[in-house]
């Protein structure tokens, strides 16, 4: 399989690198707006360089965009119009309306597209989504999210990025829907400016928090910071009628305890998203290659990126406006 590589920034390196391993993949076709990062990349893992990504979907069995977020629904529309396989980074679209007008298309034109949400491949997330489904947690009452990045992303990441709602807690929002299997329907969310003045210039903000209502009466209560010094710290927590569980919390939890006499964690902490989610990642990948070879069905389509959207765009409006917001508002 000839697969196209759109973007060869800090996921689009990692991706390649991954893709050009699997036994599956005959080439790896890179193109980025920058022709030197495409290059650099061709030459890491070993594949070709196109000039245009109309060049490259030409010569392709199947797509993955890991382009800048603003650059994602026009790539995904090129591919879907070419009835290409596709894997697409989240988000799908930078905007809500585009992401609507997109699942349309793909729709209706029962299109692949696999969407980047690793953390369904993350097997503590896997087991929680199972002891929810099967019962053995009971009746769910809350479930708490942490996202606290090591260190914010580069300068001229933050306006591309949609905001710390859209562009980083929209994966627990995926998870959330994913592991109750429930839908959102209303947020309450609001964020500061505490550490990194760059993000107030793009009217964003470096720490977040949520509080998510779920149709069954399940909350969410998200925590977010785009800085957190001892590393990079995803967890979720779940306390439930029989059981209390938590995913991330073990030898590697960037989190330092004040109880006396208990062991300080081996570690060592997590650092980056790609060693926390090293595996998720390659397979989520491995998944699509089968997805697009028509020998498995989709883990994450298009539809749950425009709910997930959905919800992250509601809490965006909830932090501007003060007040909770219904998802079905947006
Ligand atoms: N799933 C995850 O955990 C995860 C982690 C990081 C990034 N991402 C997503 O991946 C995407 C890329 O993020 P990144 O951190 O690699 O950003 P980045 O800025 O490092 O890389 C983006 C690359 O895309 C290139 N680009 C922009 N427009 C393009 C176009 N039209 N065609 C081809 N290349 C184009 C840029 O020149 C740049 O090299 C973002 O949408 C982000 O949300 C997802």
């Amino acid at each position: 399989m000839r697969i196209a590589l759109l973007g060869a920034g800090r996921i689009g390196r990692h991706h390649g690198t991954v893709l050009a391993d699997q036994p599956g993949v005959d080439q790896v076709i890179v193109v980025d707006v920058d022709p030197e990062r495409a290059a650099e990349v061709a030459a890491a893992i070993g594949g070709r360089v196109a000039l245009t990504s109309e060049e490259a979907m030409d010569a392709a069995d199947a797509v993955v965009v890991t382009a800048s977020t603003d650059a994602h629904a026009g790539l995904v529309r090129g591919a879907v119009e070419r009835g290409l396989p596709t894997f697409c980074e989240k988000p799908l679209a930078f905007e809500l309306a585009d992401t609507a007008a997109l699942v349309e298309l793909i729709e209706a034109r029962g299109a692949i597209v696999q969407v980047g949400f690793q953390r369904r491949f993350d097997p503590a997330y896997r087991e929680a989504r199972r002891l929810v489904d099967t019962g053995e947690l009971g009746t769910v009452y809350l479930v708490r999210l942490i996202a606290h990045d090591h260190e914010p992303p580069p300068d001229a990441y933050i306006p591309v990025s949609g905001g710390l709602f859209r562009d980083s807690s929209i994966h627990d929002f995926d998870a959330l829907r994913w592991v109750t299997g429930q839908e959102a329907v209303e947020v309450y969310a609001d964020g500061s400016v505490r550490g990194f003045p760059v993000f107030e210039r793009h009217s964003d903000v470096d720490t977040g928090a949520a509080i998510v209502r779920l149709a069954d009466g399940t909350l969410g209560v998200l925590s977010q910071t785009r800085h957190d010094p001892l590393g990079y710290d995803i967890r979720m927590e779940i306390v439930g009628s029989r059981d209390s569980v938590a995913i991330g919390l073990g030898d590697r939890t960037p989190l330092r305890t004040l109880e006396p006499g208990t062991p300080a964690p081996v570690g060592p902490a997590w650092q980056t998203f790609p060693t926390r989610f090293e595996r998720a990642y390659h397979d989520e990948l491995v998944a699509f290659l089968q997805v697009a070879s028509g020998r498995t069905t989709n883990p994450c389509s298009a539809r749950d990126a425009l709910e997930a959207m959905r919800l992250a765009v509601a809490a965006d409006r909830s932090r501007r406006e003060h007040r909770p917001v219904r998802v079905m508002e947006t």
